[in-house]
C-alpha cells in the first residue's frame, strides 16, 4: 500500500485548481484534529509558536479575516494585520514593494485578499514565503470552498455522489468557482442556478449542470449554496431590479416547504437577508451557515499548519 500523504503537494494555497484530492483529504483530517482543539476549554496549541504571519487585506472582510486571525492565534503564531485602506498603498506603493517591506520585518507567511484575480499567483513569483489566497477578485476563494465542503461532509458523512446547487451571481463569484472545483474533486455533482446573465459562458467547460428555474434546481439537489449578488463587481445591470431577482431566485420558507425532500442550506456570507435568502430560512434547522463559520477556523488552522510544516 502507498504511504499516506503527510504534506501538501503545493507550497502555497492559491486556488483549489492547484491542489489534489489527497491534499483536500489531508486538510480535512488535520482540521478534524483542530476542531477538537478549538472546542476544548483551552483552545490553543503551540504548533506555530515561532511563525509570524501577515494578513494583508486589500478588500473588506469580516469572516475570512477574523477566521484567519483566530486560526493563527489558536496555533500560537505571531500575527500582524494590514488593511490597504489605512496603509501607504494609498500613497502609490506597489503590491510587491508593500509585501517586501512586510517580509523585511521577518514575516514567514502571507495571507492575502485582493480585488484583482491572480494577485496571489503574481505575488508568488516575486516572494519566497508561502501565500494563502483569502479571495482574489472573482477568481478563487480556496479556504471558503474547503470549509464549505468540510461542513457538507460533517452534515452528510460523504460528499461523493451528493448533488450540490450553487445559486445566484455565479459570474462574479470566487466562492462559486472554488466550490465547483473542490466539490468535483470530492466526487459531488454540481449545478449552478441563476439568471442567464449571471452565469458565465464558459460554465459548461467546468462540467456543471445549468438550471435557470430555482424550484427545479432545489428539487434536484441535496445541498443549496446561496450566493450574494456581488453588486460591487457589477459595472452594468444584469437583471431589471432586486425585487425581480428576489421573486425569481430568492429562497424563502414557502419554497423550502414545497420541496419533495429536505435539503441543506448554506451561504458563505455576508448574507443579504430578504434578497437571496429570507431570515426564516437562514435561521432554520436546515441552515448550516454558522457551522460553516465555525469550521472555517479549523480549516484555516489546518491549511496554515500544513503549509508551515512543508519542507
Ligand atoms: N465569506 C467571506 O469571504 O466573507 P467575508 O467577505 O466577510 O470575509
Amino acid at each position: 500500500m502507498a504511504d499516506k500523504q503527510q504534506e501538501l503537494s503545493s507550497r502555497h494555497l492559491l486556488g483549489i485548481k492547484d491542489i489534489n484530492l489527497n491534499d483536500i483529504q489531508l486538510i480535512f483530517e488535520t482540521a478534524d484534529t483542530f476542531k477538537e482543539v478549538i472546542n476544548r476549554p483551552i483552545k490553543k496549541v503551540p504548533s506555530l509558536r515561532d511563525i509570524t504571519i501577515a494578513n494583508i487585506f486589500f478588500e473588506n472582510s469580516t469572516r475570512t479575516k477574523l477566521s484567519f486571525e483566530l486560526a493563527q492565534k489558536r496555533l500560537s503564531a505571531d500575527v500582524v494585520n494590514f488593511a490597504a485602506s489605512s496603509s501607504s498603498v494609498s500613497k502609490g506603493e506597489t503590491l510587491i514593494d508593500t509585501v517586501n517591506n512586510i517580509l523585511a520585518m521577518k514575516v514567514d507567511m502571507v495571507v492575502m485578499r485582493h480585488p484583482y484575480a491572480g494577485a496571489g499567483v503574481f505575488l508568488s513569483k516575486h516572494i519566497q514565503v508561502p501565500i494563502v489566497n483569502a479571495g482574489d477578485g472573482a477568481h478563487e476563494h480556496p479556504t471558503q470552498a474547503l470549509l464549505d465542503a468540510y461542513s457538507m461532509r460533517e452534515k452528510l458523512g460523504e460528499i461523493a455522489g451528493k448533488k450540490v446547487v450553487i445559486v445566484g451571481d455565479i459570474l462574479h463569484s470566487r466562492v462559486a468557482l472554488s466550490n465547483i472545483l473542490c466539490l468535483q474533486k470530492l466526487g459531488a455533482e454540481v449545478m449552478v442556478c441563476g439568471p442567464t446573465t449571471l452565469i458565465p459562458k464558459f460554465i459548461h467547460a467546468l462540467g456543471v449542470k445549468v438550471e435557470t428555474n430555482l424550484v427545479k434546481a432545489l428539487n434536484w439537489c441535496d445541498v443549496a449554496n446561496m450566493l450574494r449578488i456581488q453588486l460591487e463587481r457589477q459595472d452594468i445591470k444584469y437583471f431589471p431590479s432586486i425585487r425581480e431577482y428576489v421573486m425569481m431566485y430568492g429562497l424563502n420558507k414557502t419554497i423550502i416547504d414545497s420541496l419533495k425532500k429536505e435539503i441543506i442550506v448554506m451561504h458563505p456570507g455576508p448574507i443579504n437577508r430578504g434578497v437571496e435568502i429570507t431570515s426564516d430560512v437562514a435561521d432554520s434547522q436546515q441552515s448550516i451557515i454558522l457551522n460553516q463559520v465555525e469550521n472555517g477556523v479549523a480549516i484555516r488552522m489546518a491549511v496554515l499548519y500544513l503549509l508551515a510544516g512543508k519542507k
